[in-house]
């Protein structure tokens, strides 16, 4: 045949067009597909019913636990009458609100008319109330997601029952009522995440007015963690820095000793972000260098609710009209390369001792958006220039000040006050850093290490795992689960002491006798969970046990690549460990 646009002289009579169908598939393909991560599935919801005017939503988990379980999501917003259920809940990727930018005077949240898809991702079957605002009827329409899996069919061959019901005029606002789970909510830990996600929807010093979320869970939960205004004011130090006209950047810097620094620099290229501000405020988790820092005592009740924050909430979070972009300041997501940098420069923070938050908005950072699959915003020229931004404020501007407030530390010469702001900050991208997503980790902490020290031994066999170099990992992860079992003992037993140390030799006993030690002892911690923690660790640990004297010893044995570390379940031990410790 020849090419069509060869074929000039043919005779063409135009014949009933051709349309795109839509495969039942996509809703797969846009919920569970696409909001994977629970959390967000239900940050997804509360949006929307911010976003429908409503002054509160609540969630409620409590039958999760129970057989029949269910997740409810209720609000008091505007409803849909049938027609918005029609045109705006039924039509997919609907772009409604981006067009219109604000209800009252909320600005609107969504913009790609996928997220009640979450419903999609948390359950097999969800049921939908909807009662309009001063209307009579309101709805109820029933969803079961398998439907749109069946062979060959299209979205809207699917028939949802949908029913009209009575209601009070003075009654408004949707209820969303999922069964049949996706996911796990049963464990504390899925709570409590869950919890600090929506602690954290909204930024700490900035709460939204008029909307409330509250939340039901099972009676278990004790206390959901808790991020407050004040914890922001308990910073050694904090920084704010605010981008105009992509080169200007004014800077607040203040101590918790009470001294103030204020400045502006300009940037020696311009950011294409769009205006951005910057909070950053700097802990010190330890007692020994907050005092060495500040030069007095931290009590002891700070001490414990700053590192209690930081260990739920720490790191740089992104906030977008107020609300949270996740993964940007999730645990692992070092976005802006911090501690791969703090390495390099001690005046430089790590993540986990510092909360952060860079504020953006849809009117002044339009080039900034979200991934449809919500896992984080699309990797543009512009958001670079916003990391840039923020690793500048950080490189350039919070570790100048804070090693001059630092000077009898550092060492660093006193600059002349205002002499090197003349000259245009580099705008820093020390390390790149693309990914929100976690790096592939060996090792992750699951608890609290006993020391400090542990954190960096953590970065380094990270490090070492990430760039292939999988015996230097695995010799550094036998010093730290070497070490932590050793700490476990030394704290349970500390006037046990044949039980961790070899008095005739005066050295500390070897690995095998320390491991073989915590077994023994695992009926003498008292406590049910750390014997079971134990035993599961004792059955693990055989084969990390053995080839960790194997390998140091000849030179002939050694990892070839960096999967062969899979069978030594590493990352387990460590967690298994940290729980052991952090339960004592
Ligand atoms: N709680 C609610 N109350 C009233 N209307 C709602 C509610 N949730 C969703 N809607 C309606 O359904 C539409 C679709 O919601 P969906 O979350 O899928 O898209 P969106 O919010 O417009 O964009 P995004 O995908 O960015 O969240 C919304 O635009 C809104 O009109
Ligand atoms: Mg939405």
């Amino acid at each position: 045949m020849r090419n069509p646009q060869d074929q000039k002289n043919l005779q063409e009579t135009s014949i009933e067009p051709l349309r795109f169908d839509v495969s039942g598939n996509l809703i797969r393909k846009f919920g569970r597909e696409s909001i994977s991560n629970k959390n967000v599935a239900i940050l997804e919801l509360i949006k929307n019913s911010y976003d429908a005017g409503a002054a509160k939503m609540e969630i409620d988990f409590s039958s999760v636990n129970t057989k029949d379980a269910l997740i409810s999501v209720s609000d008091n917003g505007d409803g849909m009458d049938y027609q918005d259920l029609k045109n705006k809940w039924m039509r997919i990727a609907s772009q409604f609100k981006s067009k219109k930018l604000k209800n009252g005077d909320r600005t609107f949240i969504g913009e790609k008319g996928i997220g009640r898809l979450s419903a999609e991702s948390l359950g097999k079957i969800a049921t939908l109330f909807s009662f309009p605002k001063g209307k009579d009827t309101g709805y109820k329409v029933i969803f079961d997601w398998n439907k749109y899996q069946d062979e060959n069919v299209l979205v809207n061959d699917v028939d949802n029952p949908t029913s009209q019901i009575k209601k009070k005029k003075s009654d408004h606002g949707l209820r969303l009522e999922i069964k049949d789970l996706n996911h796990d909510w049963n464990m504390q830990e899925a709570q409590i995440e869950l919890l600090a996600d929506v602690g954290i929807l909204n930024p700490p010093n900035k709460p939204v007015r008029d909307f409330k979320v509250s939340a039901k869970f099972t009676p278990s939960l004790m206390a959901a963690p808790k991020i407050k205004k004040e914890f922001l004011g308990k910073a050694v130090y904090s920084l704010k820095t605010r981008l105009t006209g992509g080169s200007l950047i004014r800077y607040e810097f203040s101590s918790i000793k009470g001294k103030k620094k204020e400045g502006n620099r300009t940037t020696d290229r311009k950011l294409k972000c769009g205006d951005a501000v910057f909070e950053l405020y700097f802990y010190y988790k330890s007692p020994k260098y907050f005092e060495q820092a500040v030069g007095k005592k931290i009590s002891a009740i700070d001490s414990k609710e700053i590192s209690k924050t930081l260990e739920h909430f720490s790191g740089i979070k992104l906030y977008r009209d107020n609300f949270r972009v996740k993964p940007y300041g999730d645990p692992k997501s070092d976005w802006i390369g911090l501690d791969i940098a703090a390495h390099n420069n001690s005046m430089y923070p790590r993540n986990d001792a510092i909360f952060g938050m860079v504020h953006i908005s849809k009117s002044k950072n339009p080039a900034i958006v979200d991934t449809t699959t919500r896992e984080g915003v699309i990797f543009t020229d512009e958001f670079q220039d916003l990391i840039a931004f923020v690793q500048t404020s950080i490189f350039g501007i919070f570790a100048d000040l804070r090693s001059e407030f630092e000077s009898h530390k550092t060492k660093a010469r006193k600059k002349k006050n205002g002499a090197k702001n003349k000259t245009p900050i580099h705008v820093v991208v020390p390390v790149p850093t693309a990914s929100p997503q976690p790096p592939d980790t060996l090792v992750e902490i699951g608890g609290k290490y006993p020391e400090n020290f542990y954190n960096q031994l953590q970065d380094e066999i990270n490090i070492c795992f990430e760039h292939n170099h999988p015996n230097a990992a695995f010799f550094l992860c036998r010093k730290m689960i070497e070490n932590l079992v050793f700490n476990i003992l030394e704290k349970k037993f500390s006037t046990h002491v044949d039980l961790w140390y070899d008095q005739k030799r005066k050295i500390r006993h070897k690995f095998s006798v320390l491991i073989q030690n915590l077994y023994a002892e695992r009926t003498n911690f008292g406590k049910p969970n750390i014997k079971t923690y134990i035993e599961k660790f004792n059955n693990e640990v055989g084969p990390f046990r053995k080839e960790a004297n194997t390998k140091a010893h000849y030179v002939f044995e050694y990892l070839a690549d960096k999967k062969e570390l899979g069978k030594f379940k590493i990352k387990d031990l460590v967690q298994l460990l940290a729980k052991i410790y952090d339960n004592i």
